[in-house]
């Protein structure tokens, strides 16, 4: 089945600092590098890596040429993702010695995708899946989209903003959630995890593990504990890696159980797509 990404695409600039910079101050990075992110690109490597067919719909600059060829060297398929005279977004990321980060996005080309291109989705089907985050624009009209053409849509809520998630609720069949954003979606609807108008709902809660609610029922699914170095981009290869896997027909116990390794091994290293671990590496650190 094929799993189609609905995302952004941007140049990550990783600095790492030793401590996250406050209001005023003038910080010297220990190191920079610069490589493929944002949160549609690092999920589509994610779940290429994991074996799915994933075809990315996006758009980069006339300056992006670069991450084209570097989502197909990672076999994502890129023929639905367009050059436009807008910029390729950029991240800039802070990166502490605990591994925590902050980040800034500059959206670009990310924020004018167009209606043509949702039409790449009509060759879905049942059991093809769309994966979609909130960096783009015309979430809700591709997840519409996706419906028409009996795709499942999975939803990831970041970065988190109340109406965009609002509005896509009622077409999303798996809601992806981290513990902060579960917590604000809560709290701004007025309702417990348990009534989200939505059939599945996963909650990565970092070392805690994740939770798969589904039918008034919580499956729980432990972390693997491991030396944090950089978590950027960790729910990223969790999402995909675990619509990968559901894509491919794994139960979702097995679907989890993948995912969650291959996030924690990705927080182990720098980097954001490039980091992603690939599937043989992740049936190692299982095995
Ligand atoms: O989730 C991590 C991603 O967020 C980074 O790759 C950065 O580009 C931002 O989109
Ligand atoms: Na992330």
């Amino acid at each position: 089945m094929t799993l189609f990404t609905f995302g952004s695409i941007n140049a990550d600039h990783t600095y790492l600092v030793p401590h996250l910079p406050g209001p005023g101050e003038t910080l010297a990075a220990r190191s920079l590098t610069t490589g493929l992110g944002g949160k549609g690109a690092n999920q589509s490597v994610a779940a290429a890596r994991a074996g799915a067919d994933v075809v990315h719909i996006g758009a980069v600059g006339r300056d992006g040429g670069w991450a084209l060829d570097r989502l197909a060297g990672y076999g994502v398929q890129t023929h639905a993702i367009v050059q436009i005279d807008t910029p390729t977004g950029h991240a800039i990321i802070c990166v502490d010695p605990r591994g925590e980060n902050q980040i800034i996005v500059y959206p670009g080309a990310n924020r004018a995708l167009t209606p043509d291109q949702l039409t790449t989705m009509d060759a879905a089907e049942p059991g093809d899946w769309l994966l979609l985050q909130n960096e783009t624009n015309l979430q809700v009209e591709a997840a519409q989209r996706a419906r028409a053409a009996g795709a499942s849509v999975a939803y990831s809520a970041a970065p988190f903003e109340v109406d965009a998630v609002r509005a896509i609720l009622p077409m999303t069949d798996l809601l992806l959630l981290n513990a902060v954003e579960a917590a604000q979606l809560c709290d701004a609807l007025g309702v417990t995890l348990a009534d989200l108008p939505v059939p599945r709902v996963v909650v990565t809660k970092g070392a805690d593990g994740v939770d798969w609610h589904e039918g008034g029922k919580t499956v729980t699914v432990p972390a693997h504990p491991v030396d944090v170095v950089d978590t950027t981009g960790a729910g990223d290869t969790f999402a995909g890696y675990l619509v990968a896997g559901l894509s491919q027909g794994m139960t979702p116990d097995d679907a989890l159980r993948l995912a969650a390794a291959a996030a924690a091994l990705k927080v182990t290293r720098a980097g954001t797509a490039d980091a992603i671990p690939t599937r043989a590496q992740v049936d190692a650190f299982l095995a």
